[in-house]
């Protein structure tokens, strides 16, 4: 459609049809079952009108379905406008790749974007149109469930990769191409700074360091062509973000340009009615649309009280009539008026969902997002000729796909007992079950037992995956005791053990840093058994770098690695008392943002710069020598940081500004260049300008943002 029949359109709209459109509410109003609606319905107190005027529809999937209900609520619609198609596609549709925060891990945006591309193949050929993805919360608080949905606690990274995903579910033309979906940044703003990492508490921070930290990666996002931005459920400064006029009119808007939807995360809306900001559901209604709210995620404030509203003249209708337009734009965006079932194919559905190249895909990907985090003794790869034991709650089981895996079914996961047998590896395992939390007393002695008689020991641990997640925060972060307590007494029989842990989150891992290798496998997905075997066979050298910092112990949560400078500095006297510091842990992170080991290894040489100085017109060529002295090719992510030495505030001591994944044959080397610009430098000033300080600033490089080249000073003029 044009834009002028799009206006026209809008022209012929009753004031009902147009709040309609601001609706969205679950597929189940739209069971052809009349008994199966009326429950929801009566809930929410919708009639059929209602139905007929909804604008979204979230969570219905499968092309024969969307098709049904489509072609039934484009009959029922007076003007024939077709409704739309959301779901949470977060790390793949049915075929699901590592959970995000594991996918982070590959520092790959071209793993990002196949992860998308996948997903939107596969959610638009079973009829959905938008999926609620990429997530771009900063996170630092290991407590909080849903870092399982982030890429991590870095700003940089998280926008390169958010903007992968979103080239990925969008790809160049999203109108021609309906193998694409739109994407959804969320969850504007800040969601993941929660006070002490409770899911929907209160976020509370300075607006400069809302700006110079959260909102990056939100806006890299964005920039890429995002179609849809979701307010999240915690307070900014105050006011709930799906209220809050100055982050979606002032900054979303206005300062950055955005014109794409805006939708309310589920039942944000009248939630400001618990957060005490809105006496009402009017008053919920008026300030979610005076804040630029356009669609009302199963909530129905708009619908019962926008009509009033604007009829006594407290909204105008044009701040509707803008919301309205913008999500006609969406469905017109998306070719809905000319296709309404867009990619929408029963047939593509049964070859392309769960095809044996996009098992691949998810394989490779989550091959490439197994971190090792420790190898004493080259105790990985496994020797095959040993006698190998496989034990633990996760070494059958299933469950793997992560807790945010909609259309994923633990049917299509190998088990990493099967994995293994698969890949040759023959390993002894207890009969039976072994429950996360609850082991029987007989499957721990049989451990033991098996254990006593092995070579080596894998012990398979992990969290269940409905610990992590929404709703899922935690106090303790390290594995459930009864993890420990097996742990323990398998190290009193055999001291060779390699732990894997399938888990949500960074986690405190002291109880079990007696053994001589750990891999963190997070929830890798459908074809994470075999990923996960391969790295133990050594078929796979692992590649994998965290992107959020593992704590000693949850006492130093909030825990990363770009903290400002204080004025009492750690680093430069860890035994000093005055300093910044605890009296009972150091300052840092077990496994530091940015670390990973590898089956190879590799030696940096001096860092050299082109030139000490740069500008705004020549920037600054950072340079280093990898070597891979091992024996085996493998792929190491080099890592460059930057120091500000004297800014207007105080900045972090380190910032990632750049990073390669380097593939090197045995005993080859390469120089890896990073070129670092003056806008790189650019960070948000007390009157929250964006821009540089003329003067000092140090660069590193290294394998992780601890263990970093000696600096070079260098100058911005
Ligand atoms: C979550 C969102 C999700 C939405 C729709 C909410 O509970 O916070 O991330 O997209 O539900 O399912």
């Amino acid at each position: 459609m044009e834009q002028s029949q799009l206006t026209d359109l809008l022209g012929q709209m009753t004031l009902d049809e147009k709040i309609g459109q601001l609706l969205q509410i679950t597929g189940d109003f739209y069971s052809d079952k009349a008994e199966e609606r009326t429950g929801p319905m009566t809930q929410l107190g919708l009639d059929e009108d209602d139905l007929a005027n909804a604008g979204t529809v979230l969570g219905v999937t499968g092309a024969e379905e969307c098709r049904k209900i489509q072609t039934a609520y484009m009959k029922r619609n007076r003007l024939h406008i077709p409704t739309l198609f959301m779901g949470d596609v977060i790390h793949g549709f049915r075929t699901i790749f590592p959970i995000p925060l594991g996918l982070a891990s590959s520092w790959d945006e071209s793993a990002a974007e196949t992860m998308a591309r996948v997903s939107a193949h596969e959610a638009s050929v079973s009829g959905l149109f938008v999926t609620f993805s990429p997530m771009v919360d900063l996170v630092r608080d290991a407590r909080w469930g849903r870092v399982m949905e982030s890429t991590g606690e870095d700003p940089y990274l998280n926008g390169k990769l958010a903007a992968a995903m979103v080239h990925g579910y969008q790809g160049d033309d999203l109108l021609a191409d309906t193998t694409r979906v739109a994407a959804c940044v969320k969850h504007f703003a800040a969601y993941g700074a929660a006070v002490a990492g409770r899911d929907y508490n209160t976020v509370d921070m300075s607006e400069r360091q809302l700006r110079d930290m959260y909102l990056p990666g939100y806006k890299t996002a964005i920039d890429a062509g995002a179609k849809l931005v979701m307010t999240s459920f915690n307070t900014v400064d105050g006011v709930p973000a799906s209220g809050n006029r100055h982050l979606f009119r002032d900054i979303l808007r206005r300062e950055w340009g955005f014109d794409g939807v805006v939708i309310s995360d589920f039942g944000a809306v009248k939630e400001m009615i618990s957060h005490g900001v809105a006496a009402d559901e009017r008053d919920a209604a008026k300030l979610a649309i005076k804040a630029g709210v356009d669609i009302e995620m199963m909530t129905v404030c708009y619908l019962r009280h926008l009509k009033d509203l604007i009829v006594s003249g407290e909204v105008p209708e044009q701040v509707l009539d803008e919301s309205v337009m913008r999500i006609l734009e969406l469905k017109n965006d998306l070719g809905l008026f000319e296709n309404p079932l867009r990619g929408a194919d029963a047939e593509a559905e049964r070859t392309v969902v769960m095809s044996k190249q996009h098992r691949d895909a998810a394989r490779r990907v989550a091959e490439e997002s197994m971190v090792l985090l420790k190898n004493d003794d080259a105790t990985l790869p496994l020797d095959a000729s040993r006698k190998i034991a496989l034990l633990g709650p996760a070494a059958k089981s299933t469950d793997l796909l992560g807790a945010w895996s909609w259309k994923g079914q633990e049917d299509d996961v190998a088990a990493l007992d099967v994995s293994l047998r698969e890949a040759g590896i023959q390993v002894s395992t207890v009969d039976g079950d072994f429950d996360y939390l609850q082991p029987s007393d007989q499957a721990v002695e049989e451990a033991v037992r098996v254990a006593k008689d092995a070579d080596v020991v894998v012990l398979a641990l992990g969290e269940p995956s409905y610990m992590s997640g929404e709703a899922s925060s935690r106090s303790d972060i390290r594995l459930p005791q009864a993890q420990l307590d097996l742990f323990k007494a398998v190290a009193a029989v055999n001291d060779r053990i390699i732990v894997t842990l399938f888990n949500g989150r960074p986690l405190d891992l002291s109880d079990i840093q007696s053994a001589k290798a750990i891999v963190e496998a997070w929830f890798p997905g459908t074809e994470g058994g075999r990923a996960l075997a391969d790295v133990l066979t050594g078929a796979v050298n692992p590649s994998a770098k965290l992107t959020m910092s593992f704590p000693v112990s949850v006492g130093q949560v909030p825990i990363y690695y770009n903290v400002d400078n204080t004025g009492r500095p750690y680093e430069n006297d860890p035994e000093g008392k005055y300093v910044s510091k605890y009296l009972d842990v150091s300052n840092y992170a077990a496994y530091p943002f940015g670390f990973g080991l590898s089956y190879s290894k590799f030696e940096y040489g001096e860092v050299k710069v082109e030139d000490h100085e740069f500008d705004a017109d020549n920037p600054l060529k950072v340079s280093v020598e990898l070597r891979n002295v091992s024996e085996r090719e493998g792929t190491e992510i080099v890592q460059c940081y930057v120091h500000d030495l004297v800014g207007e505030v105080v900045r972090p001591i380190k910032q990632l500004k750049g990073y390669e994944r380097v593939t090197l044959a045995a005993g080859e080397s390469r120089t890896v260049t990073f070129t670092i610009t003056e806008e790189d430098v650019r960070y948000v000033h007390a009157d929250y300008e964006l821009d540089s300080d003329p003067g000092d600033f140090d660069v590193m490089v290294g394998p992780n943002s601890r263990d970093l080249s000696k600096a070079v000073r260098v100058h911005l003029f």
